[in-house]
């Protein structure tokens, strides 16, 4: 092994084994198959590895909805993610499942050390219960009325409506999400991991790694706020590994998940000559790196260090958080079509499109990055197909037509291949980085002093003069080298389109040190085109394709919550219509026509806007929970239905004095019903 030759050991969070692939995961694990391939091509031994994650509540609820096994779903999505990360050009080292013997051994092994450590505690605890399905309910398992501002089905410790929040158990008219059932307070005893004795421990790791600086901040507010202990127990029914000393009891899919990260790397080193103790001891010298996204940081930066300390083994030498995937500007959404899968895309579009799109927009920052859809197409067109792919299809015709296929001997410009040549350290810090944006940038602006190259020598117009046949050799050589380089630095990017050049170029897979060879009197084949232009029809095709009716399919977005979400849909049964009124009731509403004069973001608030209604000559300040579906600038003039004789509250940022009328299962999917034209602010609603 070379001295400078690093060992890495990468992975990507473990998606859920209950649903689809969407484009919004994509952004993890296209950023870490690029990072990966850019440490493969510089020679470094990179091991990429990832899982199933196939345990928790809302897989055997999802399994017994469908009338399948937990084993048979989960065996079922894991192929279609393979399908998936595999047709996105993603290459793990190993793809395994957390529900497998290497997780079930590992993560009793890590529970049986850190229990002799004196970190395990057992303690009772009350939680809501389903007498009819005969378990105990997750928070997001649980809804019921608001008890501040009284709003229906509101699901899980907080309210989408008035923002408020509770304890599931403070729910008014509480009823089990599964069965319907009212739930009962039942005791069990649960196992509890001692988080606070590894305060010190993390204190130091968060600083003495080097996390990025908003999650070490916001690691550091956690850390002030002292560390709970961690429930890590879940009483059967439970689809996981039952705890071995507790019968009937299982970890929580939260603590066999991550070790699943290690469960796969050691059914790799069973089928290898890797070391499984060489890169998780103490003491490794190797590094360790986990992809993912904000959402789930505590898990990685906090409970996951702390296990592997208490049980003896290395810790991450970084966790690299990105942030969420928006499109065009907003959440993804099934009634905009912007919710869109994996498949659906790759049904009408090739998967280095949105590989190139998404690393010209990621950084090492924790910022969402949007998709804008037109920009897509026009960056995708301009700089790959009119810029990169342009410079091969200007020259290669005429070396293989006038020359047999046959590049000079000399390179024209040494002085520009030299300049090239010379991006290379700065374009391979960046990529180090995670600064793929920037790396983008760089080698497109290569890309563009190549095609001035070109404009200016003119080897069209020479091909037609008499006895200058060496200089368009020279020219058209000259630009191939520079293509031959702009690959080079693409290739962790276009792993698909550097193959095609490789094989144009007849040349053996590009690593990153050959930027700093030529290509003098070799011998090239014949150029096909290496990438086409995205049609519009494909994207008007893929929102299509993922534009679903509200009412009839909700599947995507339930599949896709997860248990550390608290996801405020139910993921099984439908609204319920409530219970009857009396007409006496009905017209006590009064309901009217308000114009959305001002609306603006609240400070502190995930899902309220506050907004400034006109209802004719009296203006209401009004929060309204609809943050997940609106932007404000889109508000402002709007027409819509309020009620305007609902007591006024006091809720946490003001008074709120009235409601306005929205529809929808929640998140992006949230509709405000405004009026038709001719409306006037004021009119009562009849
Ligand atoms: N199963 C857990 C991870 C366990 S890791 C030991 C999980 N799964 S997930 O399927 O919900 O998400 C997988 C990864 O995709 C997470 O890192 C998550 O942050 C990321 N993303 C999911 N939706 C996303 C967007 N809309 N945008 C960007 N990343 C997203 O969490
Ligand atoms: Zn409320």
């Amino acid at each position: 092994m070379p001295s400078s030759q690093r060992q890495i050991l990468v992975t990507s969070a473990l998606p859920y084994a209950n649903g689809p692939i969407h484009l919004g995961h994509l952004v993890e694990y296209l950023q870490t198959d690029i990072w990966v391939r850019f440490q493969k091509m510089r020679g470094h031994e990179c091991i990429y590895v990832c899982a199933s994650d196939a345990h928790g509540t809302p897989i055997m609820l999802r399994a017994q909805a469908d009338g399948i096994s937990a084993e048979e779903l989960i065996t079922r999505v894991h192929k279609e993610h393979e399908r998936d990360f595999a047709d996105f050009l993603i290459e793990f080292d190993n793809f395994y499942t957390t529900h497998s013997d290497e997780n079930r051994e590992l993560s009793a092994a890590i529970y049986s050390k850190l229990k002799e450590g004196g970190y395990i505690d057992r303690r009772t605890i009350t939680q809501a219960y389903d007498p009819e399905k005969e378990m105990f309910l997750p928070d997001r398992f649980i809804k019921g009325e608001c008890p501040r501002c009284g709003a229906k089905d509101q699901y899980g410790d907080n309210c989408e409506v008035c923002g408020a929040t509770y304890s599931p158990t403070e729910l008014i008219n509480a009823v089990s999400a599964v069965s319907g059932a009212t739930p009962i307070e039942k005791k069990s005893e649960h196992l509890f991991f001692k988080l606070s004795d590894f305060s010190n421990m993390l204190k130091d790791w968060i600083h003495a790694g080097h996390l990025q600086d908003s999650v070490a901040n916001k690691l550091d507010e956690w850390l002030e706020q002292g560390l709970q202990d961690w429930d890590i127990s879940r009483d059967a029914p439970y689809f996981g590994f039952e705890i071995p000393d507790a019968p009937g009891k299982y970890f929580y899919v939260w603590l066999d998940a991550p070790v699943g990260y290690m469960a796969s790397f050691k059914n790799l080193c069973d089928k290898t000559e890797l070391d499984f103790d060489y890169f998780w001891q103490a003491d490794s010298t190797t590094e360790l790196y986990h992809f993912i996204g904000k959402d789930i940081t505590n898990f990685h930066c906090l409970f996951w260090p702390a296990m592997l300390d208490g049980a003896g083994y290395r810790k991450p030498t970084n966790v690299f958080v990105h942030g969420f995937l928006t499109v065009n500007g907003n959440k993804m959404s099934k009634s905009r079509g912007t919710f869109i899968m994996a498949r659906s895309y790759l049904n009408h579009l090739s998967p280095e499109y949105l590989r190139y799109y998404y690393a010209a927009k990621l950084g090492a920052g924790v910022e969402d990055i949007d998709l804008n859809l037109e920009d897509f197409q026009a960056r995708v067109n301009s700089d790959l197909v009119g810029k990169v792919v342009n410079i091969a299809s200007r020259c290669a015709g005429f070396i293989s037509k006038k020359f047999a296929g046959e590049l000079s001997a000399e390179i024209h410009r040494p002085d520009l291949l030299q300049q090239f040549a010379e991006a290379s350290d700065n374009i391979a810090a960046l990529y180090e980085a995670r600064e793929f944006g920037r790396a983008i940038r760089e080698i497109m602006a290569l890309a563009d002093l190549a095609n001035q190259y070109i404009d200016e020598n003119k080897p069209w117009v020479l091909a037609k003069e008499q006895g200058r046949e060496q200089d368009v050799q020279d020219v058209c050589s000259m630009g191939l080298n520079l293509f031959r380089i702009l690959i080079i630095y693409l290739k962790p990017v276009l792993p698909a389109m550097t193959a095609s050049a490789e094989a144009f170029l007849n040349v053996p897979p590009l690593t990153w040190k050959d930027c700093q060879q030529t290509l003098t009197s070799h011998k090239i084949n014949r150029f096909k085109p290496l990438m086409t232009r995205i049609e519009t029809a494909a994207i008007e095709a893929i929102i299509e394709e993922s534009t679903t009716a509200l009412a009839t399919d909700n599947n995507a977005e339930e599949n896709s919550m997860t248990e550390s979400e608290a996801d405020t849909k139910s993921p099984l049964v439908a609204d319920p219509i409530s219970d009857e009124i009396s007409f006496d009731d009905f017209v006590k509403l009064d309901l009217r026509i308000a114009k959305i004069v001002n609306a603006q973001h609240v400070e502190g608030a995930d899902k309220l806007l506050q907004l400034t209604l006109d209802i004719g000559g009296e203006t209401r300040n009004v929060f309204a929970g609809i943050k997940s579906a609106y932007n404000p600038e889109d508000l402002e003039g709007r027409l819509t239905v309020m009620v305007a004789n609902l007591a006024p509250r006091k809720m946490r940022f003001g008074l709120s004095e009235g409601m306005v009328v929205a529809a929808g299962p929640g998140g992006s999917d949230l509709f405000i019903l405004g009026p038709d034209e001719g409306a006037e602010p004021g009119m009562r609603v009849k």
